[in-house]
C-alpha cells in the first residue's frame, strides 16, 4: 500500500478524557467497515486488553477481531532494544579497547530525558513503514505535559 493512502490517527489528551474508549470504539467501527486496522497503545498503563477482554501484554501484534490487530508497546523494552541495536551497530566500527567506554557513554545517553520517547518514535516509524497491509494505525497516546511543554 502507498504510504500516502495510509491514514494514521493519534488519539491523545489528558487523563480520563476517553482516549482508550474512543480509540477502541473507532478501531472496532473501522474494522467492521472492512478496513484493516492496527490499534497501537503507547500508554505505559495499558488497558486495551481490558476493553477487548483479552491479554495483549506480550509486546507482539495480536489479532483482536476480524480486520483488527492490537499492539501494546512496552516502551521500556523498546528502549532496551533500541540501545542494544545502537551498541550492536557500533561494535564493528570501534576499536575493541574503546568499546567499553563507548558502551558506557551510550548507557549514559540512554538514561537521559527523552531517550525512551526516541525509542518509541523509532518503533512507531518502523510500524508505519512495515505494516504494508494496514490501512490505518491508531496511536493511543498518553498526555505528557513535561514533554509537550518542552520542560
Ligand atoms: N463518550 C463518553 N461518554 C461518557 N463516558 C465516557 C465516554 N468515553 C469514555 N467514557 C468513560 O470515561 C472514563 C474514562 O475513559 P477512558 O478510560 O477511555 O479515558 P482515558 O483518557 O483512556 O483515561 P486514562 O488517561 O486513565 O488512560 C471511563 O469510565 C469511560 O467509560
Ligand atoms: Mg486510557
Amino acid at each position: 500500500m502507498d504510504m500516502l493512502e495510509k491514514k494514521i490517527y493519534f488519539i491523545g489528551g489528558k487523563g480520563g478524557v476517553g482516549k482508550s474508549t474512543t480509540s477502541a470504539a473507532l478501531a472496532l467501527l473501522l474494522a467492521q467497515k472492512r478496513k484493516k486496522i492496527l490499534l497501537v497503545s503507547t500508554d505505559p498503563a495499558h488497558n486495551t486488553g481490558d476493553l477487548f477482554h483479552r491479554n495483549f501484554s506480550g509486546g507482539k501484534i495480536e489479532s483482536a477481531t476480524e480486520n483488527l490487530d492490537v499492539l501494546e508497546i512496552d516502551s521500556e523494552q523498546e528502549s532496551r532494544n533500541y540501545i542494544n541495536g545502537v551498541k550492536g551497530n557500533l561494535k564493528g566500527l570501534v576499536k575493541a579497547t574503546m568499546l567499553e567506554e563507548v558502551n558506557r557513554q551510550i548507557d549514559m545517553a540512554a538514561s537521559s530525558p527523552g531517550a525512551e520517547e526516541a525509542a518509541l518514535f523509532d518503533k512507531i516509524t518502523s510500524l508505519i513503514l512495515r505494516n504494508t497491509q494496514t490501512m490505518m494505525l491508531l496511536f493511543l497516546t498518553q498526555h505528557r505535559p513535561d514533554i509537550q511543554s518542552g520542560s
